[in-house]
């Protein structure tokens, strides 16, 4: 079978490279070192896309700052997944009229999922005028193009052309920490969830090659990195376009037996492909976090049906019953959608019924947002915003029940945990699991794994004091 996923060539590498150098030229003429602020919205794939970017504006000469006041480049990666997350955007992009003033030279830029939709890109055009310019994630890797023509032709400029997407290797990366890691084993989603605007704004499912994925891990490894999560919006069909033929449990296996003190964490996992072959991977290897994000979105089979999601809840069940007979220590997450159009209070309680018997540790909930363009956003949708916040709240209630309770159980054990970071008084660190602790202790612990006793709990946190170091 012949790789159906492109790649962005080494020729159009390079012409993005002259253009780093030209900026850098154009900034040594005006006699200062510019800054450049990238503010992020959505998921990880865009902090992700952020880093990148990030990262070629280093090469470009600029200097980070983590404010828009005074920057001289202002992007916006966006994220378009519900309505809210758009307004904000908007809301935030209008006020930067104000900072521009104050900072003329200011070029403000949109990119991330929001350029990826027609109607957003025509408002940017048309009502937006301070901003600069814009592209679309399959036009990331030309940002340094964008940005030399912007800084000297004085027009404005978008790159949105709609494309399948493509896959540039190579690109400069400044990492948000030393400590853990995103790593993009593909990108774009193939599976056109009726609610779900992915597809549109981030192109077909593309993957990178095996070998590509394995030296960025050796790389952070050997930099130090100790918590590294794999991404994709769907891992488990990481390969389906590749000659080589390697699925994502053969590239978790092969990534699990590299050498070095790391854990290995992936999200996000769809239960219609998600292999009882993943999970004994997952159980075989020490250094595959206990951890899995499986979303079910709804837990009745009629409502799972109009998702288009390919799975029933009984299939959902026999694999999270596979996963914890397999991992009896399994941290179990995942996201929930909670009126969807048509939904009756008979099939909200169908999820609201699959919560309590899985018993997640935590839950992600949003309630259904009609994002134009998906085939849900023409659905019927009878019921009344007051029903759906009051199933949500309800929903919310009983999962804060849940993960009071379960971390109550971590009371009075002992768990090694990597101290990631200070938060006031105390250091916080992530168990296994992914769950997050504070205790006290010294700021040199940072980046150390230690062992905690866990004293304390609430529904969001464990509170624990030190064992001893290492464990
Ligand atoms: N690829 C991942 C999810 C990415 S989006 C997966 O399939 O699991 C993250 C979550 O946002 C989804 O799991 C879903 O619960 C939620 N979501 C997506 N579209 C939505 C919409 N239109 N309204 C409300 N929630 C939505
Ligand atoms: Fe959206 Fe579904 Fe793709 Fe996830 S799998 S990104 S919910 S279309
Ligand atoms: Fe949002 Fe795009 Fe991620 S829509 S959730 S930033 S893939």
């Amino acid at each position: 079978m012949k790789e159906k996923t492109s790649r962005v060539s080494a020729e159009e590498l390079a012409l993005q490279e002259k253009y780093c150098a030209r900026i850098r030229a154009y900034w040594m003429e005006q006699g200062r070192t510019p800054s450049a602020f990238v503010d992020t919205y959505g998921c990880q794939q865009n902090e992700a896309d952020s880093e990148t970017l990030r990262g070629l504006l280093l090469n470009c000469g600029y200097t980070m700052t983590d404010t828009e006041e005074g920057a001289d480049c202002v992007i916006f990666n966006t994220c378009a997944i519900r309505q809210h997350a758009e307004s904000r955007v908007l809301g935030n992009l209008g006020a930067l009229v104000h900072t521009q003033r104050r900072h003329p030279e200011q070029k403000i830029f949109i990119c991330g999922c929001m350029m990826g939709e027609e109607s957003v890109q025509e408002k940017i055009k048309h009502s937006y005028h301070h901003v600069s310019g814009g592209f679309n994630t399959h036009h990331l890797h030309r940002f340094p193009e964008l940005l030399y023509k912007v800084l000297t032709g004085k027009k404005r400029l978008f790159f949105v052309e709609d494309d399948a997407g493509v896959i540039a290797e190579g690109l400069p990366r400044m990492r948000s920490g030393n400590l853990k890691a995103w790593v993009s084993i593909m990108y774009g989603c193939n599976n056109f969830c009726s609610y779900c605007i992915v597809p549109y704004v981030r192109g077909r499912e593309r993957s990178r090659l095996p070998q590509d994925v394995i030296a960025e891990v050796k790389d952070l490894i050997a930099k130090g990195y100790k918590d590294i999560t794999l991404l994709g919006q769907n891992v488990n069909s990481y390969g389906k376009d590749l000659e080589e033929k390697m699925d994502f449990a053969d590239l978790l296996e092969t990534l699990a037996t590299l050498d070095g003190d790391f854990l290995l964490r992936f999200m996000t996992s769809h239960p219609r492909d998600a292999s009882e072959k993943l999970f004994d991977v997952m159980a075989k290897y020490p250094k595959i976090a206990k951890q899995l994000h499986l979303p079910f979105q709804s837990g009745n089979d009629r409502v799972l049906k109009a998702m288009n999601r390919h799975y029933d809840s009984a299939r959902y069940r026999a694999l999270i019953a596979y996963a914890k007979k397999v991992m009896p220590q399994l941290v179990l997450t995942s996201d929930v959608i909670v009126g969807f159009p048509g939904e009756t209070e008979e099939e909200f309680m169908d999820t609201l019924r699959l919560v309590e018997e899985v018993g997640y540790d935590a839950l992600f909930t949003f309630i259904f947002s009609p994002r134009p363009g998906t085939p849900a956003a023409k659905m019927d949708d009878p019921t009344p915003k007051e029903e759906k916040n009051r199933r949500f709240d309800l929903l919310v209630d009983t999962q804060n029940r849940i993960s009071e309770e379960k971390h109550r159980a971590y009371v009075g054990k002992t768990f090694r945990v990597l101290v990631d970071g200070k938060d006031g008084d105390s250091l916080t660190a992530r168990t296994e699991g992914g769950r997050l602790c504070r205790f006290a202790g010294a700021e040199e612990l940072v980046g150390n794994y230690v062992n905690l006793k866990i004293t304390h709990s609430t529904t969001w946190s464990l509170v624990g004091e030190l064992v001893g170091k290492e464990g």
